[in-house]
């Protein structure tokens, strides 16, 4: 069984990811930490991408032997540490200068894939040459189509798994809290964020000392917010809104290697992108900060499911915080989730030590939730283990097809297997 790293000294005092999103609380100013905890508009859809989970209670089994438990699978066709890769987030150096490579890192540590944003502050070969492991690249579709397919081009060469096209973003959120803090990026100085700024001493040191990161793969693509208005949109007025069916099958027909959607919540859009050749499907609502009244993501996973089939894997994003919460996305029939601000605040919060302790944190619940499930492996978290907290509070269950798992460990023990 696979052990997990020594606890890293600088996040040592947090034992959950809500210890960890307080910890880059106290260290960030507002306006860089509400870019990463906020949503759009009221938040609805960020609060109930969380609350979701909670509408799911565990029915464990009992006098299973689990002595020997472990997270191990396959993902998208490779061996993993567990069910999850890291989500792309932009930005992330605007918290802690080295956060992609932090995240990379630990990720492959954990021998999970790490997903990199096409808006990162880290370079596409930066993180092929320093951080070991399985790579994603994720891109959004660029007004400019020249740009588009050089960085596609980059990812190539730069030797990265998989390829991950966002479809959620034909344009920018609406988000509140940066317009209230003044945030945009690039970085544009204000009074007001001057005075936030100064009030987090370490950060804007630090950010004097070496200057404000760039999103390094967009350089040379016009991009800039003339004011704090374009707030949120201001890296959004690049992608391109016409973006459609037809050219998402010019991207299949370029991309040899494997292509993840990431960004749907409906089952005939699911349907189609498994016919048109789409090697896995992420169902996200991009963390609640797109369109807000979006229906949750682990309330779309059943649709999306039933639609696919279990021919292609479906993994879900979207209020992630605890190892419990993977088990309840698997036991509803994803093929694993991907991990956004519950690893992006171990990072901005602590780097490399912070990113390290996250995953520590999300690898050792949902191990110990097996183990109190009576599944010895992933593979035996199923939708007989789920209940609703409260008569007519969830949704009805999925089907044994809408939950078959495409690439799934072949022989389990038999006491893992589905009850
Ligand atoms: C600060 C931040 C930046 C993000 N940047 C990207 C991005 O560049 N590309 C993308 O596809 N999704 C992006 N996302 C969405 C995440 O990939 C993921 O879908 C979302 O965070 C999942 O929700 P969770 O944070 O509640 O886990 C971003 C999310 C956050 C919080």
């Amino acid at each position: 069984m696979k052990t997990d790293p020594p606890v890293p000294r600088d996040a040592a005092g947090c034992y959950s990811i809500e210890d960890l999103r307080r910890l880059a609380r106290r260290r960030l100013p507002r306006a860089v930490f509400d870019f990463y905890d906020g949503g759009a508009e009221d938040e609805t859809t960020l609060a109930e991408n969380r609350s979701a989970y909670e509408r799911w209670r565990l029915s464990p089994r009992v006098l299973v032997d689990v002595a020997e438990a472990s997270t191990d699978c396959t993902l998208l066709g490779a061996p993993a540490g567990m069910p999850a890769a890291i989500a792309p987030t932009g930005a992330a150096g605007f918290g802690w200068r080295t956060a992609d490579l932090a995240l990379a890192r630990a990720a492959a540590q954990q021998g999970i894939p790490y997903t990199l944003s096409s808006s990162a502050t880290t370079a596409i070969e930066t993180i092929a040459n320093e951080a070991p492991g399985r790579h994603w690249f994720q891109a959004y579709v660029l007004r400019n189509q020249d740009f588009f397919w050089q960085l596609i081009a980059r990812a190539r060469a730069a030797d990265y798994e998989a390829l991950v096209i966002t479809v959620d973003l034909p344009v920018g959120g609406k988000r509140e809290r940066d317009l209230h803090n003044h945030f945009s990026i690039p970085f544009r100085f204000s009074a007001r964020n001057l005075r936030d700024f100064a009030s987090r001493p370490r950060w804007a040191l630090e950010m004097l000392l070496r200057g404000m990161p760039v999103m390094e793969n967009l350089r040379g693509l016009e991009t800039t917010a003339t004011s704090a208005t374009g707030i949120a949109s201001s890296v959004g007025r690049s992608y391109d809104p016409a973006f459609d069916w037809a050219r998402m099958a010019e991207v299949r027909g370029r991309w040899p290697r494997k292509l993840i959607v990431k960004g749907v919540s409906r089952g005939d859009d699911a349907r189609r992108l498994a016919a048109m050749g789409a090697d896995a499907i992420v169902v996200s609502n991009h963390g609640g900060r797109q369109l807000d009244g979006a229906v949750s993501s682990l309330r779309a996973l059943p649709e999306v499911l039933a639609a696919t089939g279990g021919r292609i894997p479906v993994l879900v994003d979207g209020g992630i915080r605890r190892g419990g919460d993977i088990a309840k996305a698997l036991a509803l029939g994803a093929h694993g989730v991907l991990l956004g601000r519950a690893t992006l605040f171990g990072a901005v919060a602590a780097g490399d030590a912070g990113a390290q302790r996250a995953l520590h944190i999300l690898h050792d619940e949902l191990l110990r939730t097996l183990r109190l499930c009576g599944a010895a492996r992933v593979d035996a978290l199923g939708a007989d283990l789920l209940r609703p907290c409260d008569d007519g509070c969830a949704w009805p269950l999925p089907t044994a097809t809408a939950q078959a798992r495409p690439d799934a460990v072949a022989a389990l023990p038999a006491a893992a297997a589905h009850a």
